[in-house]
């Protein structure tokens, strides 16, 4: 179990003060894209990608100009949603089919965002720092995803295969 810094108290209080009250899935996530890309250095790029007509769509982000569809299965965040689960990339150089939208990108972390089984989307964070995540970001952000989930009625994203009561 990887202890919580302040730091990471006072993110995952931020997010909670920021999503209290709101439960519009594109508020809350252009909020969270803010918040990550102003509170954690060295970053290029935070923001989200969402399952939408079977491929992962540019949602809320901060950074450069992003590509706007990623199929499943592909790139660093298609990989991460395909297998559900957090992949830290250190090198994006040396990942086979990583997608490159800023050059300055040099490691990446992509985090799904579940909710009852389905996936909803990624979130994901790139920096011009080689291995700039490690294992206490990916708990930090899986944190912080669960709040996004838990804070928004995904019934109004037009997300497939997510017609799920409330959060
Ligand atoms: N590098 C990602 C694409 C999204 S951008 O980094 C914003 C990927 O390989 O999936």
């Amino acid at each position: 179990m990887l202890a919580t810094t302040d730091g990471d108290r006072d993110l995952l209080a931020l997010a909670d003060g920021l999503f209290a009250g709101e439960r519009d899935p594109w508020a809350n996530a252009a909020n969270a894209a803010a918040l990550l890309f102003e509170r954690l250095p060295e970053l290029n790029w935070a923001g989200f990608y969402f399952l939408r007509g079977g491929e992962l769509v540019v949602g809320p982000f901060q950074g450069r100009v992003a590509c706007v569809r990623i199929a499943p299965g592909t790139g660093v965040c298609g990989t991460a949603a395909a297998r559900r689960e957090t992949l830290i990339v250190p090198d994006v150089h040396a990942f086979p089919g990583h997608i490159s939208c800023d050059a300055a990108s040099n490691s990446e972390i992509v985090v799904p965002l579940l909710s009852g089984g389905h996936l909803l989307g990624v979130l994901d964070l790139d920096s011009p720092r080689l291995a700039r995540f490690g294992p206490e970001d990916a708990a930090l952000l899986e944190a912080f995803a669960r709040r996004l989930v838990a804070a928004c009625d995904w019934r109004l994203a037009g997300i497939d295969d997510f017609a799920g009561a409330g959060s």
